[in-house]
């Protein structure tokens, strides 16, 4: 694949963060760039200096919010590497938003090449620290000058990126979080297994209310019921009730998290009993009175595996194992993180140098 480089100039450089990262607040020097014309294909592919780019007034993203994105991250492994973490499956997922979406598809070696040449030009910006990453943001956005409701017919596919530590800003302590009764996410046969720009614009409201009354994050019910557990607002979850590992199944309204996917495999291959299946609020709440919800976790590329210690239920707050860090999260958490920094052997394959 041919990609154009226009290096930034030295006195135009950024001065790397220094202290707390934080979560998404710093950019890198660069950004990748490619464009998609109707009949044309994906073409013009290039890394240039990070900076704002002109748009249209009349783009279609704009107006009808065709927009889908990806996250995953850079790691600087122990050994030296730099490493990303099952990036295929990031492509895969980002096809299958482009086809709900209507969006057009990138073949899955041609989308890890551009993340790669993207990381690898800004190599320098991975951090150091433990626990921090290079955070990894592919995005792709309509851009027809149009106001008639259809696919547009141009694209931009962009790649952005920034260093990072923890998602949640009290790091690896365990997180509050309110079930939201009110509002929902997502329904089957909308796009809530997508990762579309919309389904966060439509989560921010509950997210604030939570936020003032001091909880970290929403957990989402199923849109019909309103009794089913879906997932928290950048993290799939999963609860342990008495010794069985449940996490809601994937039923088209939920976010088929990579992190998910990769929990279920190492827990399962630890001896585990983990299922994927329907979880009434009903049964956690029985649970907790009977002294039975031993755990609860959500799992995620920023929010990597986050323990929560204290679930609002209507009037009522539940404190999972005295609002401490679990043994699963616990053993999760490291060995994830191990294999994602190379500091544990990948035995599974999903580790890709860079
Ligand atoms: N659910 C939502 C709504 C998310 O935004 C994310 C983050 O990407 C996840 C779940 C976890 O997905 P993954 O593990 O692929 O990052
Ligand atoms: C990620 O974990 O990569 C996400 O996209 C979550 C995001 C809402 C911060």
């Amino acid at each position: 694949m041919d990609i154009r480089i226009e290096r930034v100039s030295p006195d135009k450089a950024k001065k790397k963060p220094e202290g707390a990262l934080g979560f998404g607040k710093y950019f890198t020097d660069h950004m990748f760039l490619m464009e998609y014309t109707t009949g044309k294909g994906w073409h013009d592919a290039r890394i240039v200096p990070y900076g704002p780019i002109a748009l249209d007034p009349s783009a279609m993203v704009f107006h009808y919010g065709q927009e889908i994105f990806e996250g995953l991250k850079a790691y600087h492994a122990a050994d030296g590497r730099t490493l990303l973490f099952r990036p295929d499956e990031n492509a895969k997922r980002m096809n299958s938003s482009c086809h709900r979406l209507c969006m057009p598809e990138i073949p899955v070696d041609t989308w890890v090449e551009c993340v790669k040449a993207a990381v690898k030009n800004d190599i320098d910006w991975i951090p150091t620290d433990f626990g921090t990453s290079l955070y990894i943001r592919p995005f792709m956005i309509a851009t027809d000058p149009f106001l008639g409701v259809r696919a547009s017919d141009h694209y931009y596919f962009i790649i952005i990126l920034s260093p990072v530590a923890s998602y949640y800003e009290s790091g690896l302590n365990p997180v509050r979080i309110y079930i939201e009764t009110e509002y929902v996410r997502a329904v089957r046969g909308g796009t809530g297994f997508t990762k579309c720009g919309g389904n966060y614009a439509a989560s921010i409201l509950s997210q604030s209310n939570a936020h003032t009354e001091g909880y970290e994050q929403v957990l989402w019910l199923d849109g019909v019921h309103r009794e089913y557990i879906e997932e928290v607002g950048a993290m799939n979850v999963f609860f342990k009730i008495d010794g069985e590992i449940v996490t809601p199944s994937l039923e088209g309204s939920i976010l088929p998290g990579i992190t998910r996917k990769s929990a279920i495999e190492l827990l399962t291959k630890k001896g585990y009993k983990v299922s994927e299946r329907k979880l009434s609020v009903r049964e956690v709440e029985e649970a907790a009175d009977a002294g039975k919800l031993e755990e609860i976790f959500g799992t995620g590329t920023a929010a990597v595996i986050s323990p929560v210690g204290e679930l609002k239920i209507g009037g009522k707050h539940i404190v999972i194992n005295d609002n401490k860090i679990g043994e699963v999260s616990s053993w999760l958490y490291n060995t994830l993180t191990g294999i994602q920094w190379g500091r544990i052997e990948d035995k599974n394959g999903w580790t890709v140098t860079i």
